[in-house]
């Protein structure tokens, strides 16, 4: 099986990235970023800009695209900007491994995302409806609550919300309690190369309490 992963080189998605190498089922890890990862022979590591991204370039043909790409708005300099990493590329993308047969696209999505006037969850939900009217056979959604990873640029929100839950404890209903970047990774990767149970184009969603389980199965 052939894999591939969009933000490799990030908290969730670098947890994918280990995950997948070490899975024997999978023969293959496609990882494009725009900096270079350490070798592995299992590893194929185009590094690009992805706005310039040749769309019939041979590796986005895989059998399963996992996407824990994303920017914040502070980072991106722009709603366009942050728009354009958190949703235009990831549909981008898709589409590419669409056209060369992948079955599967598995998301890295959030909690809460939905339509409406907060940048970040309408950019979300915008991007998950994106996905599932493109038409795959399967997409699987994960919305995490607060990742509770270290971070090396500054995140004053993130680390206030972090502390806050962390001092709420189990007080905290169990969707907006912070889960690990590997639970989430390995709760997508389980998802998304289980088959689906219905045949045809399918969604699986996942909430945030949800994840230890899937991860742990
Ligand atoms: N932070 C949270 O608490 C939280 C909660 C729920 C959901 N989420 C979502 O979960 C997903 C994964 O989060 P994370 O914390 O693992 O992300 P992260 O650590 O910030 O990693 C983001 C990844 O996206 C890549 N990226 C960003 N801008 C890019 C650009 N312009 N071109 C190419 N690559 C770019 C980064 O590459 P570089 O290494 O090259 O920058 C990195 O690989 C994101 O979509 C995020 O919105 C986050």
């Amino acid at each position: 099986m052939r894999v591939l992963i969009l933000g490799a080189t990030g908290a969730v998605g670098g947890q994918l990235l280990a995950e997948s190498l070490a899975r024997a089922t999978i023969t293959s890890v496609i990882a494009p970023t725009r900096r270079p990862l350490p070798p592995h022979p299992k590893l194929i590591n185009p590094v690009l800009d992805f706005s310039e991204a040749d769309a019939e370039a041979d590796f986005w043909h895989v059998d399963v695209a996992l996407c824990a790409l994303g920017t914040t708005r502070k980072q991106a300099g722009s709603d366009a900007a942050f728009i354009k990493v958190d949703k235009d590329i990831p549909i981008a993308v898709a589409q590419c491994v669409l056209a060369k047969n992948a079955h599967t696209f598995g998301l890295v999505s959030s909690v809460g995302a939905r339509l409406g006037r907060n940048l970040y969850l309408n950019t979300k939900a915008e991007l998950e409806l994106a996905l599932q009217a493109l038409g795959f056979a399967h997409t699987v959604i994960v919305r995490p609550s607060l990742i509770d990873a270290h971070r090396a640029d500054r995140r004053p929100g993130e680390s206030l919300g972090l502390w806050l839950a962390k001092a709420l404890g189990k007080l905290l209903p169990a969707r907006y309690r912070p889960v690990p970047p590997a639970v989430i990774a390995k709760a997508l990767l389980n998802a998304s190369l289980a088959k689906p149970v219905v045949q045809g184009s399918t969604t699986t969603t996942l909430e945030s309490e949800q994840l230890k389980k899937i991860a742990e199965s």
